[in-house]
């Protein structure tokens, strides 16, 4: 956690360290679960991490190793597997407290190409996960929704209970979890929280590959002097999500033990709004203290992507209030403190090229 983590995780954090309980992160070899599993253990907590790596690596995993000390690894065991297979759902959930279920094919490009893999592994895997969770009797059953529920809603900031149309294969997956959720709540009194995440960025999130997300593309490019293509007019505007604040919510609705904030959406974001143009010279000014020539990159503009929705801002008052969530890291401070990882990872691969 960093040096500014919200006041009410640092009490947070004391208190599970004076209570340790048992955590299954799924999709714990990927960006935001390994960084659960990090923060877990440097709680002195026990984590079970599951995942099949279909995107996520076990160098996610290695590096969590090297974070953390000898004993806290100890606490540590990771099931490789399929959230499609129930059995191992059933093992992974044995003995858990707290699922914090991230496992699920992110993108909206990837769903429109494949939509059946998206569906099996988000809604599938996702209903396998809740059965198992109810059925070991876990004592919350926390999951990552997605702004993408928003869909053709326009109305800005976006609250919780005003959402429009799907636009893409993973925006139905991911309100599907919600209805599920909301469903097994209602039929089975299973305890379940929605953190409905804008746009998460921050170490580890992965760089390559067609369906990289936009901060850690733009970084490796601009680092490597490739091309960074801006989809349309870069007006596009998002409600960047640094990775801390993502693990506070995750540990704040684990563990909040007013009913009212049980079974509900929540979004977690900032309540920022960044253009991509803007976003464009952010990252540029951040990585030029680095490695001074990324000043002179400019952007080079493609085609709206389909699928995509045009604007997105959180309103958080609701995690907020019902959470005690209280973002650590605005944009600025999160792009400050994630750089410094792709700067030491492209460094060094630019050497090996050498
Ligand atoms: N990163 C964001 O901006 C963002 C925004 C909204 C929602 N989300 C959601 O947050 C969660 C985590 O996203 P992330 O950015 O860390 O992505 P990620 O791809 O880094 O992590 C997802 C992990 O799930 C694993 N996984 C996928 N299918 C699986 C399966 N069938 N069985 C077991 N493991 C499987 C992958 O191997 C990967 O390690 C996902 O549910 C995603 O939809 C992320």
């Amino acid at each position: 956690m960093s040096s500014s983590t919200a006041p009410a995780l640092a009490a947070l954090g004391k208190r599970l360290a004076a209570q340790p309980a048992c955590w299954l992160v799924t999709g714990s070899a990927g960006f935001i679960g390994s960084h659960l599993v990090e923060t877990l253990l440097g709680l002195d907590q026990t984590v079970v991490g599951l995942d099949n790596f279909a995107t996520g690596h076990r160098r996610n995993i290695d590096e969590v190793r090297s974070l953390v000390t000898a004993e806290q690894w100890l606490r540590h065991r990771f099931i490789e597997a399929d959230i499609g297979d129930l059995d191992a759902c059933r093992e992974a959930c044995r003995g858990v407290d707290f699922v914090l279920h991230q496992a699920a094919l992110g993108s909206v490009p990837r769903s429109l190409a494949n939509p059946v893999a998206t569906n099996a592994a988000n809604v599938d895997g996702f209903l396998n996960m809740l059965v198992a969770a109810r059925d070991a009797d876990v004592k919350r059953f926390v999951y990552a929704a997605s702004s993408s529920t928003y869909g053709d809603h326009e109305a800005l900031p976006k609250t919780e209970d005003r959402i429009g149309r799907p636009l893409s294969p993973y925006a139905v997956t991911k309100l599907v979890n919600e209805l599920y959720a909301e469903v097994f709540g209602r039929c089975y009194g299973f305890g379940s929280i929605g953190l409905r995440y804008f746009n998460v960025f921050g170490a580890r999130q992965d760089p390559d590959g067609a369906y990289a997300a936009v901060i850690p593309r733009w970084t490796r490019a601009m680092l490597l002097g490739e091309n960074v293509l801006i989809n349309g007019d870069g007006e596009t505007s998002r409600d960047f999500c640094f990775v801390d604040n993502a693990v506070q919510a995750n540990l704040l609705a684990a563990t909040t033990d007013d009913p009212a904030a049980v079974n509900q959406v929540y979004n977690v974001a900032v309540d920022g709004r960044t253009s991509l143009n803007r976003l464009f010279h952010m990252l540029r000014d951040a990585l030029s203290a680095f490695q001074p020539e990324v000043r002179l990159r400019q952007p080079v503009y493609g085609d709206f992507r389909p699928g995509d929705v045009r604007h997105s801002q959180a309103d958080v008052a609701k995690a907020g209030r019902l959470l005690g969530y209280v973002p650590s890291h605005r944009l600025s401070e999160g792009i400050a403190a994630a750089m410094p990882w792709y700067v030491s990872r492209f460094a060094v691969a630019d050497e090996a090229c050498r």
